[in-house]
């Protein structure tokens, strides 16, 4: 048996960078699997589907082929072979995903493959449903969230950072919206498990965050 730890949590509560240290830390894969959404929502959009069209979303991705490659412990998600990675990372795929990943055929996709990953290695896995759909048996589940107002300064930040404009207010409402959507979707919507480790990060920082994982990991190991 694999130790598999499953991180789930709404946009911008840090999950990515949490779940990479301590896959890090631990010497476990990373598996993010928003990005594999991303990859989805990409093909989507270059094929000009109409994003609230089920039959049709359902058609397109009988032709999308997502899979996974490491490269020195980085995660690399291809897209029928191409390497998508540096193309998914905007706003506009991640809204696309929010929105295509409400479809069974889009998530059944992607179950099966986080699934067989989950069968051959150690790792921590990051999304939403992973605690409560993915890998209802995770070794460990942690629910990490934060306030709104909390993720909107983090996500302010970034684009600061990158000497990009921002619209605080405009970023919490987006982030708002994306909470809404993927906790009331019909099918997997994001949800704390029974069994998951709730920790609210709002008042913590990334290494308090990370320590408190990994204290819950050493009692699982
Ligand atoms: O985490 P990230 O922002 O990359 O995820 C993009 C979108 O993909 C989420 O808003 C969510 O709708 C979807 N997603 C999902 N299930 C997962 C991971 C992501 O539905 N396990």
């Amino acid at each position: 048996m694999y130790m598999n730890i499953a991180i789930d949590g709404p946009a911008g509560a840090g999950k990515s960078t949490i779940a990479r240290r301590v896959a890090k830390e631990l010497g476990y894969l990373y598996v993010d699997t928003g990005a594999m959404y991303r990859a989805i929502a990409l093909f989507l959009l270059r094929s000009g589907v109409d994003l609230s069209d089920e039959d049709a979303v359902s058609k397109q991705v009988k032709d999308c082929h997502v899979s996974l490659r490491y490269r020195e412990g980085q995660q690399e998600v291809l897209l029928n072979g191409e390497d998508v990675s540096g193309l998914i990372r905007t706003e506009e795929v991640g809204n696309a995903a929010s929105a295509s990943s409400i479809y069974p055929k889009v998530r059944d996709q992607l179950t099966c493959l986080q699934r067989e990953l989950a069968a051959q290695e150690n790792l921590v896995m990051d999304g939403r449903d992973i605690g409560t759909t993915v890998l209802p048996h995770a070794s460990l589940k942690i629910y990490l969230t934060a306030s709104a107002k909390t993720r909107a300064l983090r996500r302010a930040k970034e684009y600061e950072a990158q000497g990009k404009a921002f619209d605080l207010e405009q970023i919490q409402r987006d982030i708002e919206e994306r909470d809404d959507r993927d906790m009331h979707r019909k099918i997997s919507p994001l949800a704390q498990a029974k069994d998951a480790v709730r920790i609210d990060s709002s008042q913590m920082s990334i290494d308090q965050v990370v320590e408190r994982i990994l204290q819950l990991a050493e009692e699982e190991i």
